[in-house]
């Protein structure tokens, strides 16, 4: 049994998106070890995770927190130093998609796509760096994407959101090692989950989509990728606990394939001559031939 003794000398783990999949399979997972955990979600997701069983004891805490509301970000983790202390662990899960072609993004959908699953992440990183310094121990685990190395049509935001985690996340890695921080990146592949429905689309397509001459990319894509979703062997449990791997091991990398899938793309890409690799994957796009309408 747990007790409030105890309950100081528990490493803080924040996470945020925890209202459905990886991030809840987490808390779930978290639940069970000895952690103090910082779990957040969005304001309208927030009683959701509490009627799931998630109510504030000594060792969890819930926040409501839209990760690209900044000063929110600053509220939760001066309001943690103050409860417990600074936060040892943090998970940068919450994501979001956009299916759009990029002739029908919006500037207000890109700087969504981008906060989100970007800059919203990075802040929250920098806003824990000082206290991981502080103590000389840290680890940050930035939820990527097979999507963060290869892109597909009408991902083409997201690809963009994730290979920019991916880079801020490599030049971190360099600066925290002196520091003893480590820094990871979990790149899942398809999961058998149902965040595909959550998609985004950007305000043009969704007012014009039959007339879009964009409609069948759409209509391929989506089927495709809710296809390959539903019939994904591994789900979102299984990436929470290649997340928990990777925070317990000694000295994690920092690219970690969070699907057998996401280890397979990866190699394809790199035996493959680029312009064979870029080809290959075009020939396999479902009708693509009927992509423009004449
Ligand atoms: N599912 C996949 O196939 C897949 C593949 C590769 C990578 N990933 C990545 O894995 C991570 C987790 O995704 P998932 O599959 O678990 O999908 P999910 O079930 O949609 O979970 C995403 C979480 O992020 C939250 N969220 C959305 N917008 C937010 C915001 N502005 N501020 C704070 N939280 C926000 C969502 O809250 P609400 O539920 O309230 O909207 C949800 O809890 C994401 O970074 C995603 O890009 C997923």
């Amino acid at each position: 049994m747990r007790t409030p003794h105890h309950h100081s000398f528990y490493p803080i783990v924040m996470i945020t998106g925890t209202s459905s999949g990886i991030g809840f399979e987490w808390i779930k997972i978290l639940a069970r070890e000895k952690f103090r955990v910082v779990a957040t979600a969005l304001p309208k997701s927030v009683q959701q995770v509490r009627d799931a069983g998630f109510k504030d004891s000594d060792p969890f805490k819930l926040f409501d927190l839209d990760i690209s509301d900044l000063n929110r970000q600053k509220e939760v983790v001066r309001e943690v130093q103050k409860r417990w202390g600074d936060i040892e662990i943090l998970i940068n899960n919450a994501g979001i998609s956009y299916r759009s072609v990029i002739e029908d993004m919006s500037s207000q959908s890109e700087a969504h796509q981008m906060s989100v699953n970007f800059s919203g992440p990075m802040h929250l990183t920098r806003l824990v760096l000082e206290g991981m310094r502080k103590v000389f121990r840290g680890r940050i685990v930035n939820v990527s994407s097979v999507g963060g190395m290869m892109a597909m049509p009408t991902m083409g935001y997201y690809s963009a959101s994730k290979w920019a985690l991916e880079g801020a996340t490599e030049a971190l890695w360099f600066e925290m090692k002196p520091w003893n921080i480590h820094v990871s990146l979990v790149q899942p592949g398809f999961i058998n989950s149902l965040a595909f429905k959550k998609v985004f689309y950007s305000d043009k397509k969704g007012l014009k989509i039959t007339t879009s001459p964009y409609a069948s990319y759409y209509e391929n894509m989506t089927q495709f990728i809710s296809f390959f979703m539903k019939h994904a062997l591994f789900d979102s449990k299984d990436v929470a606990k290649v997340i928990y791997k990777t925070i317990c091991k000694k000295d994690p990398n920092l690219r970690i394939h969070g699907t057998p899938d996401a280890f397979f793309f990866y190699y394809l890409r790199r035996i493959l001559p680029a312009r064979l690799f870029l080809r290959l994957l075009y020939c396999m796009l479902p009708k693509r031939k009927d992509w423009v309408r004449k």
